[in-house]
């Protein structure tokens, strides 16, 4: 038997100006398109903006449904569609943004478990890294590898 341990770096950010343009650019287009969330259930709107290698930049929101399970979040709307009119292009950059009665939320917006799965598969698919930005008013967290926020991830049969 042996115990092991698990540990990764992340970097906190209070201000985005210390951020590079490219990455200050994803952010303010995550919380550009969290305004045109569709979540009259939760009201809680996300958005998610995602850089692809080749430049473009794909956003997405969480839409949801009265039968709530068929509803989805902002980061699989994106990624989904991006991976759906760029099959072989790499995602580099994720950004995610959150609001709340009209607010954006304080801390960090960190992606549920169902979008990890979906974000470290699209990172394993294209074996090139995503830089995931969590943003939050007053602390934006940056995670320079999907695999961190999913430790021992179903990676199929
Ligand atoms: N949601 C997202 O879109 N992304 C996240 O990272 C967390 C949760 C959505 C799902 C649902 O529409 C609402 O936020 C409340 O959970």
């Amino acid at each position: 038997m042996k115990k092991q341990e698990l540990s990764f770096k992340y970097t906190e950010i209070t201000d985005l100006k210390e951020l590079d343009e490219i990455s200050i650019r994803l952010i303010n287009k995550a919380k550009a398109a969290s305004k045109n969330a569709w979540a009259p259930y939760s009201g809680f709107r996300v958005g998610a903006a995602l850089l692809l290698e080749n430049g473009e930049i794909i956003t997405g929101n969480n839409q949801e449904n009265a039968a709530f399970p068929s509803g989805l979040c902002a980061e699989r709307t994106a990624i989904f569609y991006a991976n759906s009119v760029f099959p072989d292009v790499p995602v580099k950059m994720l950004a995610v943004a959150a609001q709340q009665n009209d607010t954006f939320i304080k801390l960090a917006v960190a992606p549920c478990g169902s979008c990890r799965q979906v974000i470290l598969e699209t990172q394993n698919r294209f074996k090139n890294k995503i830089t995931l930005m969590m943003y939050g008013e007053e602390k934006t967290i940056i995670v320079e590898d999907a695999a961190y926020l999913l430790p021992f991830p179903f990676e199929g049969f």
